[in-house]
């Protein structure tokens, strides 16, 4: 025999030696969530080990993460009051705008990324304004350039639309560049699917819809190459990094877009498939800290640059374990 493939496979050293896919903690992103109020560092029953964090407290989490050498954070806000018109999401003195204030203040290292979207503000809990049932898509885009232009006054350093209206990206650029943050940049969710995979979330963010779901906005998980459709359309509205959500269902989705475009990828490992793997391991049915790192290099194995994920902290760990 002239090929053994197992060679390469006879010791730890060749075979960490011979990977062909290397992470870093440079590119992971770790998710927060703010809530209004004060004192507050509550465990999220959906999300185990994951917390809401009034502003005043949101300190720790920073301060864990930085500890574990994640850089960077995706925010989201849960403000006291809901209308209509989510105006809670532009109020300067708004929750996520507080909690953007006191990471920047006491951690300007840490780089603040803050998911746009106003179904967390909505009383009914849809991602835009509404026109009878429906999400009204023009009407909304005038909204998410506020929102956006509000966390960037408030100090984020990039900001994350993930509404899946048409047209935001230029709405959401056009405004930032006509209020002089022209060198802010905007990580689309160009690719966001109508997905299940989100049932952990809405529940830690109080954002389910009141009534029908997301499939009017969000993309139908039966197509592929609508997913490069909105990719395209996206980097042609000046977006700077585009997201495909979920990941783990989605990797072929990921490699496509990856191939397809020129722009640095995210991928967001979302709450489903946190909740999945913690469930699981809960039940003693699977061992944790290995299938979150299989599930984490599969997704750069994919074509990921950079990780949106609830074990973001962990998986820094495991990196500089050499795992
Ligand atoms: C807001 C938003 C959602 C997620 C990120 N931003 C929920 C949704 O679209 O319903 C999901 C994140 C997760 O499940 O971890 N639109
Ligand atoms: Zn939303």
């Amino acid at each position: 025999m002239i090929n053994r493939p197992r060679r390469l496979r006879g010791s730890d050293t060749l075979r960490k030696a011979v990977r062909e896919t290397r992470m870093s903690a440079d590119s992971l992103i770790l998710p927060l969530f703010i809530k209004e109020g004060k004192n507050i560092k509550q465990e999220i029953q959906s999300l185990p080990n994951q917390f809401h964090y009034s502003p005043d407290m949101v300190g720790q989490a920073i301060e864990e993460a930085l500890k574990n050498g994640v850089k960077a954070v995706l925010l989201f806000g849960l403000p006291e009051n809901k209308d209509e018109f989510g105006t809670e999401a532009f109020n300067e003195n708004g929750v996520l705008q507080k909690g953007i204030h006191e990471i920047k203040k006491n951690y300007p290292e840490m780089y603040v990324i803050t998911d746009v979207c106003m179904c967390e503000y909505t009383s009914h809990g849809h991602c835009g304004i509404l026109n009878g049932e429906q999400v009204d898509n023009d009407k909304t885009l005038p909204y998410l350039a506020k929102i956006a232009l509000s966390h960037v006054k408030a100090g984020a350093d990039m900001v994350a639309p993930s509404d899946m209206m048409d047209g935001r990206i230029s709405a959401i650029r056009m405004t930032l560049d006509q209020n002089g943050f022209s060198d802010t940049p905007i990580m689309s969710y160009s690719v966001k699917y109508a997905s299940a995979f989100y049932g952990p979330f809405r529940e830690a963010a109080c954002s389910a819809p009141a009534f029908g779901n997301r499939k009017g906005y969000q993309m139908d998980y039966h197509n592929s190459r609508e997913a490069i459709k909105e990719a395209l359309l996206d980097a042609s509205e000046g977006a700077d990094i585009l997201m495909v959500k979920p990941a783990l269902s989605y990797l072929d989705i990921i490699k496509a877009v990856k191939e397809q475009t020129h722009l640095p990828i995210a991928a967001y490992s979302v709450s489903g498939e946190y909740a999945m793997i913690k469930a699981a391991a809960g039940q003693g049915l699977i061992d944790e800290y290995n299938v979150m790192c299989e599930s984490a290099v599969s997704i750069y194995r994919a074509g990921a640059d950079i990780l949106i994920s609830y074990y973001a902290k962990e998986i820094a760990a495991a990196i500089k374990r050499g795992d």
